[in-house]
């Protein structure tokens, strides 16, 4: 995400953290590296020092994404948005070695017949795991295909037994100042926090993820839990998380409260609405190199036959 100067936080800016040069330097040097393929050369030694990733039993789910070629592991594990551990893409990766993702628990709460404390063995044991390839587009006009590992969100939600008052879900990720550095900036509101109407999360194409490339989720990428909805720009996709809430009214997102004319709730991917500061019409494929020409972007990421008629009726450039 780029951060325009959020007036509630006093002017911190990532800019401010690291001065201004050496910001820009590193992160026109990373994204270069990252374009050309370089990335994993390019990147200090902080990537190497997360733990082993342990195998995850699963199967391929070919319904999705079969025909897709994933990015390269190097690129979906060293070019990352998690805030908690930096505002530069290398950060997540350099910044996360100390972070515990086990033991975890996730609370469930709000209008739902089952809640309570959820060990992350609880949490998955009645799913089977499966991996599908989905394209990912960023809000930052990048993109990469990335094969997770994980389960339909809606067969967890409905575990819970949602009531009718519930018509949205929010989810909060993990607040940990001592393992998570980035925390003590306050370029967003922490923790972080996220939210889709309860027909999008039950929507077959949204799942959780524990996995990567067959693997637990490395620390950058979100572990041990994170939300993927494919459909949507990748911010949605709210990462180690902690809480799920059933709601009836819209929970607030992390970065629609920082900045709500750039970052709505809904966060379709859409080439026809810009952003306000650039067009999302194309994108940059991460891994094609520096001189390949941008991609059209695909209406909802071009998951449009699945989730299109959730939004039937809808301005999509006011629902942004
Ligand atoms: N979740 C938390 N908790 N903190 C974050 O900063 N960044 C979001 C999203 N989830 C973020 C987060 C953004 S902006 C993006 S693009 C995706 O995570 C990036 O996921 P990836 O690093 O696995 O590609």
């Amino acid at each position: 995400m780029l951060i325009k100067r959020p007036e509630y936080l006093g002017g911190v800016k990532p800019s401010d953290i690291i001065s201004e040069s050496v910001y820009e330097n590193r992160r026109t040097f990373l994204k270069a590296a990252v374009a050309a393929g370089l990335v994993g050369s390019a990147l200090p030694a902080g990537a190497a020092q997360a733990p082993a990733q342990a195998d995850l039993k699963y199967t391929k789910n070919k319904a999705f994404g079969a025909d897709l070629k994933p990015n390269r592991y190097e690129e979906v594990t060293s070019y990352n948005n998690y805030y908690e551990f930096g505002t530069d893409k290398s950060d997540p990766a350099q910044n996360s070695g100390k972070f515990k993702p086990q033991p975890w628990t996730v609370k469930v709460s709000g209008e739902a017949e089952v809640t309570g404390d959820f060990s992350y063995e609880d949490i998955l044991k009645p799913h089977p795991l499966e991996e599908r390839i989905y394209r990912m587009r960023c809000v930052e006009a990048w993109s990469m295909v990335i094969p997770w590992v994980g389960f339909p969100l809606g067969d967890l939600l409905k575990r819970f037994k949602p009531t009718s008052k519930a018509k949205y879900v929010a989810f909060t990720t993990v607040n940990r100042p001592s393992e998570m550095p980035g925390l003590r900036y306050p370029v967003l509101e922490w923790p972080y926090v996220e939210g889709l109407r309860i027909d999008e999360a039950m929507n077959p194409l949204a799942i959780m993820a524990v996995g990567v490339f067959g693997k637990t989720l490395p620390n950058q990428n979100g572990a041990p839990i994170r939300l993927v909805t494919p459909w949507k720009y990748g911010f949605k996709g709210i990462k180690s998380i902690v809480e799920i809430r059933f709601t009836e009214k819209q929970p607030p997102t992390s970065w629609n409260r920082s900045q709500a004319r750039e970052y709505g709730f809904y966060a379709n991917v859409n080439p026809e609405v810009d952003h306000p500061r650039w067009s999302q019409a194309r994108e940059q494929v991460i891994g094609n190199g520096l001189f390949a020409a941008r991609q059209p972007t695909l209406m909802f990421n071009g998951y449009a036959d699945q989730v299109a008629s959730l939004y039937a009726g809808m301005d999509l450039r006011k629902n942004y």
